[in-house]
Order: structure tokens, then C-alpha cells, then sequence
């Protein structure tokens, strides 16, 4: 059977309105996250993998932050982008749909001369922020949990909230089901890499494939799907850089007026 590239599952127009069983299927969606995230704030700083510190980095770097602009980053976990940017002096407003690391973002405290943060208990699918209020959206391996309808919501939605010359920064794993060459590689050599580890790492292959396969937690899209849902949704200068094998940043700048 052939398997559908996540770049061609991108609808090619808007999104329409709403379906009841569309949100179903995203209420079902914000459950599982609320639940899988909610049991591992606890432990969530300790998770420093290479590949996520770099992507993350990266996204820092493209989001050209500058003291008092007014920012907010989507499933922000317990802050690894939302006190970078306030101890360089940004407001930011760190939403994740998990209480518990919300609480975890919130006991940190901001150097002296930096911005301030507040944390959101809230899913981004359900987000709501006032029109043209932000200078900066910001995301770190957070939306490639949505399913793909929301997606394109968010990034939408992102395209409102932003003031003229406002910046959307995702940085996310990105790649698609197979298809392509590049998704290939990247699948076999993640293989290899759990299989070296013995029995725990066919465990982790087994799971991994199932998740991935079913799209039940994971549901990541190729750079190229998410370049073309920001050039819809209306930014310009839309960038992609991809950090490390699976991941990369792309970028896009709601015009000026
Ligand atoms: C892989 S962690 C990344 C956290 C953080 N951005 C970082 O770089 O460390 C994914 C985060 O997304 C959050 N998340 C998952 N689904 C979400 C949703 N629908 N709405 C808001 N946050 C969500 C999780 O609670 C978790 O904190």
C-alpha cells in the first residue's frame, strides 16, 4: 500500500469551518498530550538531546530577539526558549497545554535586567491572543504533536496575533512517512542507532513505529509542508534550515502594511 507523503497531506486550500468530528479527533488529541507531557515535567530539563539543543539554539538565533518585544512560545515545556528570550529582555508568554510544566516554567526566575514571564495552562489549539500583540511566535518541538488540520490553524492564527513585520519561528522535527529519500535515510539510521542498543532499543524501535505509523503522538510534516503552510497563511520571506538530519527551523515575516 502506498504510504501518503505527509507534504502532499497538507490541504491545498484554507481551512474550512470546523467539523464536529474534526473536534473530536483534536479534543482526543489535547487529552493524550495533557496526559504523556503532565508525567514527564518532572524530568523534562534533564532531556538535553543533542539534536533538540542544537534545533533549539538555531531557532534563538533566526528569532532576532530584542529587549521589550512581546513574544510567545507555543508548548514551551518548562521554558528552554521562553527564559532565553526574557533574559534577553522579551515579554514572553510560554503556553503549554500541560499544568504541571507550566508550574515548572514558572518557578524560575528572571535575571535582574531581563523581561518578565507568564505561563498559560492552556492547548494551542484553543489559543486565543488579541490581533497584531506579538512580535514574535516561537515553537520548539511542540507542533508536530497537532494533527495536521490544527496545524494549519495555529500557523494561521499565529499570522493574526503578529504586528506587521512580526516574526513565526518553528523549529520542529519535520519530516514525512517515508516516501521520500531524504525521509528514508533519516528513518534508517535512527533504526540502526536503537538497534545497536539490544533488546530496550527493538523495544524503542517497536514503539517508535507505532506511534509514528498511527500518527498517535507524533505527527510530524516535511520543511517543505510547513514552508507551504506559512506562504498560505500569508508571510513572506519564508526560510527553512534544516539543524540536524530530522529537524529544522522555518521561518516566515507577516508583511508591513
Ligand atoms: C518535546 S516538548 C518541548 C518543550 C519545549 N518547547 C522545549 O523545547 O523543551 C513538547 C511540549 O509541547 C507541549 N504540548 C504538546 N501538545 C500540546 C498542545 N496541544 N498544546 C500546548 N502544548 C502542547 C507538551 O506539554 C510539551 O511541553
Amino acid at each position: 500500500m502506498a504510504v501518503t507523503n505527509e507534504s502532499e497531506r497538507v490541504p491545498e486550500t484554507p481551512t474550512t469551518p470546523v467539523s464536529k468530528k474534526s473536534k473530536m479527533s483534536t479534543a482526543v488529541a489535547i487529552r493524550v498530550q495533557r496526559r504523556m507531557w503532565g508525567g514527564r515535567a518532572d524530568t523534562w530539563d534533564r532531556h538535553n538531546d543533542s539534536g533538540m539543543t542544537k534545533v533549539a539554539s538555531k531557532a534563538i538565533e533566526l528569532a532576532d530577539v530584542a529587549p521589550g518585544m512581546d513574544c510567545v512560545d507555543l508548548g514551551c515545556g518548562t521554558g528552554r526558549l521562553t527564559m532565553v528570550l526574557a533574559e534577553r529582555g522579551a515579554n514572553v508568554v510560554g503556553v503549554d497545554v500541560s499544568a504541571e510544566m507550566i508550574e515548572r516554567l514558572e518557578a524560575q526566575p528572571v535575571p535582574e535586567g531581563g523581561g518578565s514571564v507568564r505561563g498559560m495552562v492552556v492547548p494551542v489549539e484553543r489559543l486565543e491572543l488579541a490581533p497584531a500583540s506579538l512580535d514574535l511566535v516561537i515553537t520548539n518541538y511542540a507542533l508536530h504533536h497537532l494533527l495536521d488540520p490544527d496545524k494549519e490553524r495555529v500557523v494561521t492564527a499565529a499570522f493574526t496575533w503578529l504586528r506587521p513585520g512580526g516574526k513565526l519561528v518553528v523549529a520542529d522535527m519535520m519530516l514525512g512517512r517515508g516516501t521520500t529519500s531524504r525521509d528514508r535515510e533519516i528513518i534508517a539510521t535512527k533504526v540502526k542507532a536503537m538497534a545497536k542498543k539490544g533488546i530496550p532499543g527493538y523495544w524503542r524501535i517497536m514503539k517508535n513505529a507505532g506511534r509514528y505509523l498511527f500518527r498517535v503522538q507524533e505527527r510530524p510534516i516535511t520543511p517543505e509542508a510547513w514552508s507551504r503552510l506559512l506562504t498560505r497563511a500569508g508571510f513572506v520571506d519564508v526560510t527553512t534550515t534544516v539543524v540536524v538530519s530530522e529537524a529544522a527551523v522555518v521561518t516566515g515575516v507577516k508583511p508591513q502594511v
